[in-house]
């Protein structure tokens, strides 16, 4: 994983808008997030998370067969961030491309690579969650701009001979196309063309019906992961750590609730970062790992949410 330094906290952003570090913290579970430098694109925070993941699973980036980035704050329209991401890892032999499916991005990334693991078309795939949602918010607008923040996350997914099934055990992605109101960023270049007028900026930033996506995020998380379990003929008891996608603390307590996970098997950070996309999955995963919450065998649980609407959940045999 990867996260600017630069760190925004609560306390900071009550001399900006009107609100409290209290309402934030109690509505959200957020104390702070991090934002990027404006060097820090997508791209930038992405190769770091890959270098280090590529590290840890102790290959260089020519072995790497696909480069996948999930991301909703690509660096530029095209070409994709994951053909930049290439460029600055030096990933000779890799194919790259991005996936457009926002807080949701990281689960149907893996759903994809699991396919060209699976299917034996691979051998390694390196799948990045990178964003700079600092870039797309609105600073001006106090219920959406406390939640997001910055960062990147990558995973490398191999193919190798098992006795039995280890890795990733399924994926299940759904998508609503008509509550592609909830949340959403309207500005864009394909429905209107540049006009070469005067660009409207908040236009280019997230508007979001919080409290309507607050209830199908609860239900669509809940029932996802229960069809994922099922799916592998497991049950929540079999679960040993879930990593739910970082959006609200409140949204995670009501799915853990529902799914009967305590939540000492639930890894939440939401606290140090709010909600950043595509990358809270890998993040939190990277995290859990490094303080001792992911052994061997372990059964994990992944599920998310996000505009669209997009939801899905994994079930993966650490
Ligand atoms: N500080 C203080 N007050 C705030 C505030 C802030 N940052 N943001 C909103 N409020 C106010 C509202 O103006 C409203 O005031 P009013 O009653 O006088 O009109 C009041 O708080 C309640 O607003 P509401 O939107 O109903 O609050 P909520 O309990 O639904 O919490 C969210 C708002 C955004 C925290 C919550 O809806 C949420 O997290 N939704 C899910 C969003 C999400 O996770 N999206 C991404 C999914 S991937």
């Amino acid at each position: 994983m990867y996260v600017p330094e630069k760190v925004l906290t609560n306390a900071e952003l009550e001399k900006r808008i009107d609100t409290s570090d209290e309402w934030i913290l109690t509505r959200t579970g957020i104390s702070e997030r991090r934002i990027a430098r404006k060097d820090e694109s997508s791209s930038v925070l992405g190769a770091h998370a890959a270098r280090a993941a590529l590290a840890d699973a102790g290959l260089s980036p020519s072995d790497v067969d696909v480069i996948i980035v999930c991301t909703s704050t690509p660096d530029v329209l095209f070409p994709a961030t994951a053909c930049f991401v290439q460029r600055e890892i030096g990933a000779n032999n890799a194919a790259a491309f991005d996936v457009s499916a926002v807080c949701s991005g990281f689960v149907y990334g893996l759903s994809i690579a699991e396919q060209y693991i699976k299917s034996g078309r691979y051998r390694h795939v390196l799948l990045i969650g990178a964003e700079v949602n600092s870039r797309i918010v609105d600073w001006e607008d106090r219920s959406t701009c406390i939640l997001f923040g910055d960062g990147a996350g990558a995973v490398v997914l191999s193919r190798e001979e098992a006795d039995r099934p280890r890795g990733v055990l399924s994926t299940h992605i759904y998508s609503d196309g008509t509550l592609s109101d909830l949340i959403r960023v309207p500005g864009g270049i394909g429905r209107d063309g540049f006009s070469g007028g005067a660009i409207d900026p908040r236009q280019y930033c997230i508007h979001m019906m919080g409290n309507q996506t607050f209830k199908v995020a609860v239900k669509r998380m809940a029932d996802v992961s229960q069809e994922a379990l099922a799916f592998n003929g497991l049950s929540t008891e079999d679960v040993s750590l879930m990593v739910p996608h970082q959006a609200n603390q409140r949204i995670i307590d009501a799915v853990g609730e529902r799914l009967g996970v305590p939540g000492d098997k639930v890894y939440v950070n939401i606290n140090k970062y709010g909600n950043t996309s595509a990358a809270s999955i890998p993040i939190a995963l990277c995290e859990a790992r490094e303080a001792g919450r992911v052994h061997p065998e372990d059964v994990l649980l992944l599920g998310v949410v996000g505009a669209g609407l997009t939801w899905g959940a994994a079930v993966i045999r650490w």
